[in-house]
């Protein structure tokens, strides 16, 4: 039997702060702005929420590039503000997470202004500096924002490190100095309450031993990092060190942002005594990708999202826990990306809900995902705001696209689909500022806005509430949190169908992707005996041994 803990039953929900709500009407949204919407997060019943990064930053990578790490970057509001978030969330029951950034940290972070300084100094052992060797950079790898991950320091012959953008310097984390550095700000935090941290681009900490070039995978003669990583062993020793001096000792939550795990390491990540509690499941927002860049990318089938579901349950089993998503901040938002087009409905947006919500693990509802909101359509590269999008669309000029055919790829994937503000209301900027929104907000607003659905039991909002409800119903909820997830009907097409076995109890998940009705044989289910305990559709028929399934149904039942 698993060790029951904390956090297990809960539901958990993404913030990105700058497009929640603007409490002082700059454009911008903030901490405030949060305070102000907990009541509303109380009434759809989550009990986490994970805030992306509001710390000070020059905000090149929207946050994600942290200058001061001790402090509240004044378009967010002040420390008092998020002192005053943690006690109000408390109050409400809602535990906190914020996001944990220590990959790398902003070049106008003080330990990068005094790296550059004296690259040979204390500081400059904080970063990966090099030369040039025989006039040519010390390796080949491309930074996940395009070009080499080797940036010049201002007036000097060295050079930094930077998986990422240009302005994310990589810390050194074989610097012991540097990681005490780490845990004292990671517990600083901690000790002021927080439920735990969302960690963050964690997996690109341990660089292999050796900075050596790989073979290029694009005509830029770069490399791509996943294959740097696949030959990097050792970060395990950093990350239970971190544990161990950190989320541990304040019995934290912790979830990693972990890509490109190996093989057989599940368990050392996210089992009973992994390095986190829980890692995200990435299975499906990778699947179709290509290294050659988005315009390569293949949009995977409703099939392919059920296999690729499917497979990451079985490997969890028994393992632990996955945090389940159809979306967050750096993904295109879930109903448009895996939906096929004519299923982009209300009902569908039900059928997908239902569907990722009642797997085993723990649900992130990402901002507006319970509202159903969309995709963005993104037609020329200045609307755009994000650097990775920026990257992207050259990558699909250099590739021979046009210009037009380049929007429609950045379009579909750009991370600047789910950072459209969230949609409050039918009122100008979707009432979520008065001022004019750092990005412009969706042209659907006037349709699918909170307003609209609050009051209405048939909502895409409703039909969240229920589910959350439903994994809190003291009835179910042991099942629902630790039965195991037994797939059926893998092989019928547009059908995604599994048990969640509980003890002495099973409950039955069934969505339709099709527009067609099917009749499924179910071993065990009658139409008598068995209880729906949720669909998105009035009806919901069995037969002894069948049940049928409206097009875009999806039905819970107790078997
Ligand atoms: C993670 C974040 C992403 C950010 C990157 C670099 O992937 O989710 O938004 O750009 O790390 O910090």
């Amino acid at each position: 039997m698993m060790k029951k803990e904390w956090w297990h039953g809960k539901t958990a929900y993404q913030i990105y702060p700058k497009s929640f709500y603007d409490s002082n009407h700059d454009g911008i949204g903030d901490i405030r702005g949060i305070v102000e919407k907990l009541d509303y997060l109380k009434e759809l019943g989550i009990d986490l929420i994970w805030i992306s990064p509001v710390y000070l930053s020059p905000c090149a990578d929207q946050g994600y590039d942290i200058s001061d790490y001790y402090q509240i970057d004044p378009v967010f509001g002040t420390m008092e503000d998020m002192d005053q978030l943690l006690e109000e969330a408390k109050k409400r029951g809602i535990g906190v997470v914020m996001d944990l950034v220590v990959n790398h940290c902003s070049d106008e972070h003080e330990w990068f202004k005094k790296a550059c300084e004296d690259p040979e100094g204390e500081y400059g052992k904080y970063f990966y500096l090099e030369k040039k060797r025989d006039g040519k950079l010390p390796c080949n790898w491309r930074s996940y924002f395009g070009g080499p991950v080797w940036e010049p320091m201002p007036n000097s012959d060295w050079y930094y490190l930077h998986v990422f953008h240009k302005k994310q310097p990589d810390l050194n984390w074989e610097n012991p100095v540097v990681r005490e550095r780490i845990y004292e700000m990671i517990n600083f935090w901690l000790d002021k309450g927080l439920a735990g941290f969302r960690i963050d681009a964690i997996i690109n900490i341990k660089k292999p031993q050796m900075f050596r070039d790989y073979p290029a995978d694009r005509e830029d003669q770069l490399c791509d990092m996943g294959t740097v990583l696949a030959d990097t062993t050792g970060i395990g020793d950093f990350l239970r060190e971190m544990r161990d001096r950190t989320f541990r000792p304040h019995g934290a939550f912790s979830v990693g942002e972990v890509f490109n795990a190996k093989d057989g390491e599940l368990a050392d990540f996210a089992g009973e005594d992994g390095y986190f509690s829980s890692i995200f499941d990435f299975r499906q927002t990778v699947e179709g990708k290509s290294v050659d860049g988005w315009y390569r990318a293949r949009i995977p089938s409703p099939d392919d999202y059920k296999r690729c579901c499917f497979e990451s349950q079985r490997e969890m089993e028994g393992v632990g826990f996955y945090s389940n998503i159809i979306e967050n901040h750096d993904e295109p938002r879930g109903v448009s990306h895996y939906l096929p087009e004519e299923a982009r409905n209300e009902k569908g947006k039900k059928l997908l809900a239902a569907l990722y919500f009642m797997l085993k693990g723990l649900p992130f509802i990402y901002q507006g995902q319970e509202l159903g909101m969309e995709n963005k359509i993104y037609t020329a590269i200045d609307q755009v705001d994000d650097i990775s999008s920026r990257d992207e669309y050259q990558v699909c000029l250099n590739a021979g696209l046009s210009p037009k055919e380049a929007m429609e790829v950045v379009s579909r994937y750009s991370r600047d689909n789910a950072r459209t503000p969230f949609q409050w209301s039918d009122q100008r900027h979707a009432g979520f500022t008065k001022g004019e929104p750092w990005l412009k907000v969706n042209e659907n607003y006037k349709e699918i806005n909170l307003e609209k659905q609050l009051g209405d039991p048939d909502s895409v909002f409703s039909f969240y509430q229920q589910l959350i409800r439903l994994r809190k119903d003291p009835k179910y909820q042991d099942t629902i949190i630790y039965g195991k997830t037994v797939p059926i009907l893998e092989e019928e097409l547009g059908i995604m169908a599994y048990f969640r076995q509980g003890e002495g109890q099973k409950l039955l998940v069934a969505g339709n992707f099709g527009s067609e009705r099917r009749r499924l044989p179910i071993n065990g289910i009658n139409g008598k005996k068995c209880k729906v305990l949720l669909s998105n559709d009035k009806n919901a028929e069995a037969e002894e041994g069948v049940l049928i399934l409206e097009g875009l149904q999806v039905v819970v039942a107790e078997m």
